[in-house]
């Protein structure tokens, strides 16, 4: 399925709950959010007729997110069933790693192939200031179990110069030790993610060099691919940068999004999409519920804008633990 500026859409992010069980700082208010009520929540079958229609029109790729996934009952038997549809090449799974260990042998069993991890510092207290959960030891067994059970890993940071600035080198250091990639978001400013200072994906490769010795750039065999990666010699694992602000990387956008209450979300900055509920809930059949998704495809923006002030009219106000990034 094409969009309106000709890309090609084959990646569906889907968003399981909007509920977490941590409270990182920049992507949560202290206090939570309200969750949205239960009945407001598509169901897994829902949700599994979404992709199946949504893998009748191209879809190859589907991943998990939240919130947290994992807190998510019963996601186990929704991966199962998608990896029961004869189109979808790519499971993954995006989740801060807290319940992972515990569900790794059922994920596994249903099909699950890649865990991207997000974790910010290898320091316990650092990982308890910015989470709210002295859980950093347990997210790494989790990390270990799952590279033992032969899953494809990746670490998600967020470098903020408020929270865990002094510790970007030694986190880039996983990815020496250990066969995982390790991946540097710039923060966008997102909901909480505003109050806080990211830094520049420039910087970092700087300082990393500095650190660790020249590397070199690595092309992506997908031209979709967000990161822009890099080998370091002596690493088993290549270190990637996500920029999407010093490196906007809309251009080659391949996804959308399902939000938890039945939202098709078009960009993951914008706030416009198709409304899927009601379709699922009044009755309507795929080839008109798939009708409506071609058609809404066609609208996704053609690139987020955040540094455009113009456009806070349709900007995001869900917070990002509601989007699941
Ligand atoms: P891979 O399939 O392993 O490449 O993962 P991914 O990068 O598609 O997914 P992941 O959930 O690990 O996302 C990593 C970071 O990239 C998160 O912080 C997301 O917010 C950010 N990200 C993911 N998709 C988009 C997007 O469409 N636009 C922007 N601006 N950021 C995105
Ligand atoms: N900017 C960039 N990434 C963010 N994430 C959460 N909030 C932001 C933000 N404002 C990341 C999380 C996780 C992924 C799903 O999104 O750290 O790795
Ligand atoms: Fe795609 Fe929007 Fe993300 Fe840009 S910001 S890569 S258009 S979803």
């Amino acid at each position: 399925m094409k969009d309106g500026f000709g890309r090609e859409i084959d990646y569906l992010r889907i968003s399981v709950t909007d509920k977490c069980n941590l409270r990182c700082r920049y992507c949560m208010p202290k206090q939570g959010v309200e969750v949205m009520p239960h009945e407001e929540v598509l169901t897994l079958e829902e949700i599994f007729r979404v992709v199946r229609i949504m893998e009748s029109l191209g879809v190859k790729k589907v991943r998990f997110t939240g919130g947290e996934p994992l807190v998510r009952k019963n996601l186990v038997k929704l991966i199962g069933d998608v990896g029961g549809l004869a189109g979808i090449a790519d499971i993954a799974l995006t989740t801060n790693g807290v319940l992972l260990g515990e569900q790794l042998d059922a994920l596994k069993k249903a099909g699950l192939k890649r865990a991207n991890i997000s974790l910010d510092t290898l320091d316990r207290e650092v990982f308890a200031q910015i989470t709210g959960y002295d859980g950093l030891e347990r997210v790494l067994e989790a990390m270990d179990a799952a590279l033992a059970a032969g899953l494809r890993v990746k670490i998600n940071c967020v470098p903020c110069r408020e929270l865990n600035d002094g510790g970007i080198e030694a986190l880039a250091g996983l990815a020496r030790e250990k066969n995982v990639d390790v991946r540097f978001i710039e923060l966008m400013p997102i909901g909480c993610g505003k109050a806080f200072r990211g830094i520049a994906s420039e910087e970092l490769l700087a300082r990393l060099e500095h650190t660790y010795g020249a590397c070199e750039r690595v092309e992506n065999a997908v031209k979709s691919e967000t990161a822009q990666y890099y080998a370091f010699a002596g690493f088993r694992g290549r270190i990637g940068f996500i920029s999407p602000l010093s490196h906007r990387f809309c251009g080659d956008c391949n996804r959308v999004r399902l939000t938890v209450e039945g939202q098709l979300k078009l960009c993951l900055h914008y706030d416009n999409g198709l409304a899927l509920k009601p379709l699922l809930r009044g009755g309507a059949g795929d080839d008109e519920i798939r009708e409506r998704i071609v058609q809404a495809v066609r609208e996704k923006p053609r690139a987020h804008s955040f540094s455009d002030r113009t456009a806070q009219e349709y900007e995001e106000k869900r917070k990002m633990v509601q989007i699941g990034g």
